[in-house]
């Protein structure tokens, strides 16, 4: 069990600020007064108690040692000059395991190492031999990719720590990816955040940064019917790098129109503007979530993908 912050993810849906109210029955409210996570928000309906709080665990009374190693980047591609990985020691008082030998109760205490090792779990090779002190986290260690075969299933990584015989283990998974020569790689920082990306902005060579800066777009207006970039085209002439559009909902199935939005992709991608491609209609359905992914995952400007559109405000189901 492990509660790992996914900063640029969670940015992602946090971002989302299209408040649309809803009549869905959730947590205690009744049937007919409308809510929004749960809460009622007329200011006619009285306030009550959603339930469904989020239940803090009693911290330890000890310190824990809470070891983790995390892949630098969601992924590597194979033509990435190394990996790297991301080695976490904290001392917590939530996350962890005790400390059995070592008395780490002082904030000063004098550095006490840890030493460790990182293995590929499928062939057990040894990727990463080294120590860090108690307590440290951010710690960087590179590895050569040629240790693996680039496929598109992860690879199971474990690392051992090892404390005064104590052992202390922890497991990632580490993409290695093929290289690209179509479409676009984007990838996360685990460290610092940020996105990082390769389409042929920069011929497939090394990554870029991107800062998405855009917004929310009607697709009624920048991608029209009768196909005209000129709203397209304003949009992206105010320095905006993104953009959100937002299928227009006229379908009966509130899909894009496929051609129609070829012809525009084509321009996004003549002007390296970046698509959160939106599936916030979709996102329910597996058969139309895989229909769309085929349809536009090799879009040299696909930035991400956007899925549900705050299912914690509709109370959607998301699983099935
Ligand atoms: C561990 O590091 C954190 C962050 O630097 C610090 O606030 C905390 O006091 C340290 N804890 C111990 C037991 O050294
Ligand atoms: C497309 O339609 C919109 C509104 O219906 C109109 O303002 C615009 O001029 C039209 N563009 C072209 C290229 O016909
Ligand atoms: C899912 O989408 C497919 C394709 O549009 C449709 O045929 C099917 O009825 C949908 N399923 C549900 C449960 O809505």
């Amino acid at each position: 069990m492990s509660f790992k912050l996914e900063n640029m993810r969670q940015w992602l849906v946090a971002a989302v600020m299209l408040l649309t109210p809803n009549l869905v029955l959730a947590f205690n409210a009744p049937a007919d007064v409308p809510t929004w996570c749960g809460k009622p928000y007329m200011s006619t309906n009285q306030a009550l108690d959603p339930g469904g709080q989020f239940q803090f665990p009693t911290p330890s009374k000890d310190p824990l040692l809470y070891l983790t190693v995390q892949p630098r980047y969601t992924i590597f591609l194979e033509s990435d000059e190394a990996g790297s990985f991301i080695v976490d020691a904290s001392i917590s008082y939530t996350f962890g395991e005790p400390l059995q030998n070592v008395n780490y109760q002082s904030p000063n205490h004098p550095g006490v190492s840890l030493d460790f090792k990182i293995s590929n779990d499928e062939n057990r090779v040894l990727l990463v031999s080294n120590s860090i002190p108690v307590n440290s986290t951010g710690n960087l260690f590179s590895f050569p990719l040629s240790a693996f075969t680039p496929r598109l299933a992860p690879y199971p990584i474990t690392i051992r720590g090892t404390l005064n015989q104590q052992t202390f283990t922890s497991t990632t998974t580490l993409y290695i990816l093929p290289s690209r020569t179509y479409g676009s790689a984007v990838k996360i920082d685990n460290l610092h955040g940020g996105l990082y990306v390769q389409n042929p902005h920069n011929n497939y060579e090394g990554w870029y940064a991107v800062f998405p800066v855009g917004y929310y777009a009607d697709g009624g207006y920048v991608t029209p019917p009768n196909t005209s970039f000129t709203n397209l085209d304003t949009y992206a002439a105010q320095g905006f790098n993104t953009i959100n559009i937002v299928p227009d909902g006229g379908l009966p199935d509130q899909s894009y129109p496929v051609s129609s939005l070829q012809t525009y992709w084509d321009h996004l991608d003549a002007l390296n503007l970046f698509n959160l491609y939106d599936m916030r209609f979709a996102f329910q359905n597996s058969t139309r979530i895989s229909t769309q992914v085929a349809l536009w995952k090799d879009r040299p400007t696909l930035l991400s993908w956007y899925t549900a559109d705050e299912p914690d405000g509709y109370v959607s189901t998301l699983f099935r």
